[in-house]
């Protein structure tokens, strides 16, 4: 069985690679930079926007992990019609990994909606499949909204819900997925707590000893309202067991 996974140089794809390297899988990896640490796996450049490479990544292997992604610049082509161009040259893959998120089709974000056409594309296909949601990462929570204190303030919408999740988990259970074989729609993966992201700011200001206040905002609009109303939480699925306390323990360690 041979894997490609897509995103080399991203979040989920280095937590795929870091996992993968001590798997008996025969592993081709595929992005448009190269990954510094490529360890024994073969590389080949792709570009989902210009579709250049896609022949060679999905030549001679048997199942593929998805984690190449463009939520910003060409989403659109990069999430649907890069996608449905590498969908067309993948007839022969027997199990097509497809990582989502949670709520994607309630929450009014052009990326979510991209990813949701996405995965319609690919349960339309003939290609065998698992699409999975995870809740959105631990880092990724931290980086866009607890990284950069204003005037040692957090800003944020402090009343929306996150249930972040360690991608290193999420990682690991799109690897056992392989074994597993086509799913479907699989239960969604979701971290193990639903906090505020006041609370959030609240654990990290603990955790690092910081000094730093949190100014919690409101804003308007469908979006704020579907964060506020956990849309894209899972309160039963909580499949992670890291807790965002504890990514951040990690970290200074
Ligand atoms: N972030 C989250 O909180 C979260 C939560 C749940 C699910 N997910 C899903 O998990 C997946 C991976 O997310 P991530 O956070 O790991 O993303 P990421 O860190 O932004 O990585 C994106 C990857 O896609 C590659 N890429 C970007 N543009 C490309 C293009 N035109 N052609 C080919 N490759 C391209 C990038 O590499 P190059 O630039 O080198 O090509 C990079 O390796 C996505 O499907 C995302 O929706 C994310």
């Amino acid at each position: 069985m041979r894997i490609l996974v897509t995103g080399a140089t991203g979040q989920l794809g280095s937590a795929l690679l870091n996992q993968l390297k001590d798997s008996d899988y025969k592993v081709k990896i595929t992005s448009r930079r190269k990954p510094e640490e490529t360890g024994h796996f073969e590389w080949v450049y792709s570009d989902l926007l210009s579709c250049e490479g896609i022949e060679e990544a999905v030549n001679d292997v048997d199942v593929i992990i998805h984690a190449a992604t463009s939520p910003i610049k060409n989403s659109k082509n990069v999430e649907v019609s890069g996608f449905e161009e590498f969908l067309r040259k993948s007839p022969h893959i027997k199990h097509f990994i497809y990582p989502s998120i949670v709520g994607i089709d309630e929450i009014p974000f052009n990326y979510y909606k991209l990813k949701y056409e996405a995965e319609g594309l690919l349960k339309n296909s003939s290609i065998p499949y698992t699409i999975v949601r995870a809740t959105q990462f631990h880092h990724f929570v931290e980086n866009l909204f607890l990284s950069k204190p204003f005037f040692k303030r957090y800003i944020v919408p402090g009343n929306i819900k996150c249930q972040s999740v360690d991608v290193s988990e999420f990682a690991s259970h799109l690897i056992s997925l392989v074994d597993k074989g086509p799913q479907g729609r699989a239960n969604d993966f979701g971290g193990p707590d639903i906090m505020t992201l006041r609370e959030m700011a609240e654990l990290k200001i603990k955790v690092n000893n910081e000094t730093n206040k949190i100014l919690s905002i409101s804003l308007p609009g469908k979006l704020y309202r579907s964060f506020f109303d956990g849309k894209n939480t899972n309160t039963i699925q909580k499949a992670g067991k890291i807790t965002f306390e504890e990514y951040l323990s990690n970290k200074i360690e």
